[in-house]
């Protein structure tokens, strides 16, 4: 409190004495309205104050730092790993408050706003919480845990000074070979739509400004999840219904939530880049949607555009972005900027209102008020009741896919458990992309709970050995399996063939062949090709990339809470069939959308229908999907019904055993 009362004092004493902006004038004055504070501050600037607020460069880029004051710079960003020398709350609250104090250095002290990529919890920091990414909160269907894992993360984004995250990603992955599907929440979007608008409010609260939450950003606009073959920033090949169908919802909802930044897409819409479609960014997000914050670019993503570089900028700006994330070389988009505008191309109309744009969302923020880090929130990263809250989300996002025999729930009686896996012991490979690094590591890459760890402390009366192979498996009691996919992000993830390789699922093999029952954890940021698994496996549970909190695994394995997670995804039985989503006129997955068992032991539970997946209409149907024939065999469900208001409507197969 007191670092920050004094810098803040310091900020009030220069202004007295005159060499920086008097309290007086209206735009410093707090109980001036935001509109009018908007006007007075913009009628002072010059152009190039104008354009350095458009103006947003990583901070590794920064040759000196003292060019924050000198490009009048507004905006900077952390891009994934771009962090201080020293990596801890203490660092990045330091850099940050350093940065600041430059920015209001300047004639008219506009403060910075800082983003970064905290899609996960605030995961460049080490230390902070790592929660579920999106596809296991897509699981829960629980909107008020997704809100609840925002709003801790924007306290532990806050307290490290930092004021903006770009999340929640609303798109819709539709083609589970791209590389960023887990980082979205659903192949739906009406499930899409409920949890981002939560996680908008999370970051946001109810509107901005409330203190010690950030700015929120809806990414990556538009059909990001929707191109051919999955491929990260390719081709968007639909009709405008379809786009509107499938990939506006999340933003019409994270508007009506307040969000206050939309970041555009790399991706093209049949074959128009995004970033220069003022169709896409002004004509229906501003005009139509009526969206009154501001549109940032992706990572240079206006270099994509076809052209030279004076041209991109051209384009993008009249486009309708209003801040350019260049993000390295700042003073070449500067001087296109400038030169753009100077010369015409870009009415200095779009300048303002793009400025408008920007200085509106930092009013709101409070940022004028309050520019410098609430220290007494940097302690709070990575605590005990923040974790609890991960814990709970890493419970609700297990998905139990099948179950053979009663293995499940585990017993605290038994004496022997052998655990192997590559994600057994492994803290990186449990986070997945997006942590610590950009692309994460198959390592300890920060503090959290393993699940082997946390198997051993959920039933310390029973022996846990482990192996990464699965070896020494034999005469234990019962195996867990914990196999999965090694960390990756954006198109370094995109893969054709979503098979297992052969080594990550030996150990269940291994274990099985060695006599003992097997219950698989899969850790995947997508459905995955199982058929390699399913014969060997006793139980499958689908843990997607569960983060930190491992507990949260233990705890459900264990019986303390019962299996409530329901598929994001349409979970398909052979490469062949993607891409699988649900509504698709021929719908064979191996396990549907909203598919979920419960692990009861009730036998009755297998005749009944059990509901699977629900969603209400914006007109109040309601859309059920219940399973009403008893599990065939092998744990795989024979054909369900679909029902609208408790009318059945379809009656959909699946495929069987091959
Ligand atoms: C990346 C991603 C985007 C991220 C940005 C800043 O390329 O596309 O999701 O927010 O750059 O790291």
């Amino acid at each position: 409190m007191f670092k920050r009362s004094w810098l803040n004092a310091l900020m009030i004493m220069s202004m007295v004495v005159g060499h920086a902006p008097c309290i007086s004038q209206p735009y410093l004055n707090p109980k001036t309205p935001v509109s009018l504070r908007v006007e007075d501050l913009l009628s002072r600037m010059t152009l190039e104050e104008k354009i350095g607020q458009m103006t947003q460069t990583d901070r590794g880029a920064l040759t000196p730092e003292s060019d924050i004051a000198t490009f009048y710079l507004g905006s900077l960003l952390s891009g994934g790993g771009s962090a201080p020398a020293e990596n801890s709350a203490k660092g990045w609250a330091d850099m940050y408050d350093r940065f600041q104090t430059i920015a209001l250095s300047t004639r008219l002290a506009i403060p910075l706003l800082y983003g970064v990529d905290a899609v996960h919890g605030h995961n460049n920091v080490k230390g902070a919480v790592i929660f579920p990414h999106n596809i296991g909160l897509g699981a829960t269907r629980n909107p008020e845990l997704a809100r609840k894992a925002a709003e801790i993360t924007a306290l532990e984004v806050a307290g490290t000074g930092i004021d903006w995250t770009f999340a929640p990603c609303v798109a819709v992955p539709r083609d589970e070979r791209w590389g960023r599907t887990y980082e979205a929440f659903s192949e739906d979007p009406e499930v899409t739509a409920l949890l981002g608008r939560a996680a908008v409010n999370g970051f946001q609260g109810d509107s901005l400004g409330v203190p010690d939450r950030i700015l929120a950003c809806a990414k990556h606009y538009i059909g990001d999840g929707g191109t051919l073959g999955g491929k990260d920033q390719g081709d968007t090949q639909v009709d405008e219904a379809t786009l509107r169908r499938i990939h506006l919802p999340g933003y019409i909802t994270a508007i009506q939530a307040g969000v206050g930044s939309v970041m555009a897409s790399f991706n093209s819409w049949n074959g128009e880049k995004v970033h220069g479609s003022h169709k896409l960014l002004t004509g229906l997000l501003k005009n139509e949607l009526g969206f009154k914050g501001f549109i940032v670019s992706d990572w240079a993503g206006i270099d994509q555009l076809p052209g030279d570089y004076h041209s991109d900028v051209v384009q993008s700006i009249n486009a309708g972005l209003d801040m350019v994330m260049v993000p390295t070389d700042y003073r070449t988009f500067v001087r296109e900027l400038l030169a753009a505008v100077n010369a015409n191309e870009i009415p200095m109309a779009r300048i303002d209102d793009a400025v408008r744009r920007i200085l509106t969302v930092k009013f709101q923020l409070g940022l004028f008020e309050r520019p410098y880090t609430n220290r007494e929130l940097t302690a709070e990263l990575g605590s005990a009741g923040h974790r609890e809250v991960a814990r709970a989300c890493v419970r609700e996002s297990l998905v139990l896919l099948a179950k053979k025999e009663a293995v499940l729930p585990l017993s605290h009686n038994l004496k022997r458990i052998h655990v192997a896996g590559n994600g057994a012991d492994n803290i990186g490979n449990q986070c997945g992309g997006w942590t610590i690094s950009w692309q994460g590591a198959d390592t300890v890459v920060t503090a959290g709970a393993t699940v082997v760890q946390a198997l051993r402390a959920e039933a310390p009366g029973v022996t846990f050995t482990y192996s990464l192979d699965g070896s020494g498996a034999a005469g234990a009691d019962l195996a867990v399996a914990v196999i999965g996919e090694t960390p990756y992000a954006e198109g370094q993830g995109d893969r054709q063939d979503l098979h297992l390789d052969a080594g990550i699922v030996e150990p269940v093999r291994t274990m099985k062949k060695a006599g003992v029952k097997t219950v698989v954890v899969l850790l995947s940021g997508r459905p995955l090709i199982i058929d390699s698994i399913l014969p060997y496996a006793d139980a499958v549970v689908a843990a997607w990339l569960p983060g930190t909190e491992g507990s949260g695994i233990a705890d459900v394995l264990f019986g303390r809470f019962p299996f409530t997670g329901k598929l994001p995804h349409s979970w398909p039985a052979a490469m062949a069939d993607i891409p699988l989503n649900w509504g698709d006129a021929v719908y064979r997955p191996l396990y549907p959308f909203g598919y979920g068992l419960t692990g009861l032991q009730d036998p009755a539970a297998s005749a009944a229908p059990i509901l699977l997946g629900a969603a209400v209409e914006e007109d109040g149907r309601s859309l059920l999907l219940n399973l009403n024939k008893a599990m065939a065999r092998t744990g795989r469900v024979s054909d369900w019904q679909v029902q609208v208001n408790r009318q059945t409507v379809k009656t959909v197969g699946v495929r069987r055993d091959r």
